[in-house]
């Protein structure tokens, strides 16, 4: 299964690199061991540009970015950036060959369905102390675009292209986020959520944008439908969303460290 496509992605991602270039900014300088510059991972990397973000902090020495996508590990690997080193990896199986100062990983998380191992595999990447960042998309009272694309996708049109597939994307809220890390013995500093939009200009920006992010759900479909799919999704969130062109999405930040 290709997953992401890291090409395409980075074509479409302004939002995401936006989102990055604040990520970045806002972390908290972490000292690596022995006075050496912090080593960090990044958690479903992506094509790799907020990954050099980080990697350009005056903070941070070595930097490792781990996807299970194929197309996004090769996308990231094409521009080679001195200390650091792209690979394949999954957040729920990662294992860390050495123990990393801090884990970050940005919008990532709610595209895993087993959020419980996803954070014992993070936790256990990092030394004692160790910190742990992580943003991506929790649970709001409005019905979010993956929340709007799951529910197209087991309606009447498609349902049949959809039995017996798990939903892909699981969205919690913040109290469900500090119990799960909480509970895996992580002290939870912070989880903070916030309510942003981003204007696409135009329904087809929009459209297209949606297109790369829906992998999930088009890999289920042939080819020739995945437009129509499309359409009958963002059809749908702009009653949600009370436009054709604007994304509405909340962004929990959940701050941690390993004890
Ligand atoms: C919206 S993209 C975010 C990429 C990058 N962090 C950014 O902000 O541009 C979501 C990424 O999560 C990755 N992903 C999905 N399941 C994952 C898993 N189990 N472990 C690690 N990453 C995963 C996808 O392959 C995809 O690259």
């Amino acid at each position: 299964m290709p997953g992401w496509d890291g090409e395409r992605y980075a074509e479409v991602a302004t939002l995401q690199h936006e989102l990055g270039r604040r990520f970045a900014e806002a972390l908290t300088p972490v000292a690596g061991s022995g006075g050496r510059a912090a080593r960090v991972v990044d958690a479903g990397c992506g094509d790799g540009v907020v990954t050099r973000m980080i990697a350009a902090l005056p903070w941070v020495g070595e930097v490792v970015g781990f996807d299970p996508s194929p197309l996004m590990v090769s996308t990231a690997s094409s521009s080679g950036v001195p200390g650091v080193v792209f690979e394949a990896g999954d957040v729920t199986t990662f294992v860390a060959e050495e123990p990393f100062d801090l884990a970050v990983s940005l919008n990532a998380l709610h595209w895993v369905r087993d959020s419980g191992a996803a954070l014992t595999h993070l936790r256990d990447a990092l030394r004692p102390g160790g910190r742990l960042v992580a943003q991506f998309v929790s649970e709001g009272a409005r019905p979010s675009l993956e929340d709007v694309a799951q529910r197209v996708a087991t309606g009447p049109a498609w349902a049949s292209h959809f039995a017996g597939v798990d939903p892909p994307h699981v969205h919690r809220t913040a109290e469900e986020w500090r119990a799960l890390a909480g509970g895996t013995g992580l002290t939870v500093s912070g989880a903070e959520v916030s309510d942003l939009a981003w204007d696409f200009g135009t329904a087809a920006a929009f459209e297209a944008w949606c297109t790369v992010g829906f992998t999930a759900w088009t890999e289920h479909l042939p080819a020739d439908a995945h437009g129509a799919f499309v359409r009958e999704v963002t059809a749908a969130y702009a009653e949600v969303a009370g436009s054709d062109h604007v994304f509405r999405f909340q962004q929990l930040r959940l701050e941690a460290a390993r004890a």
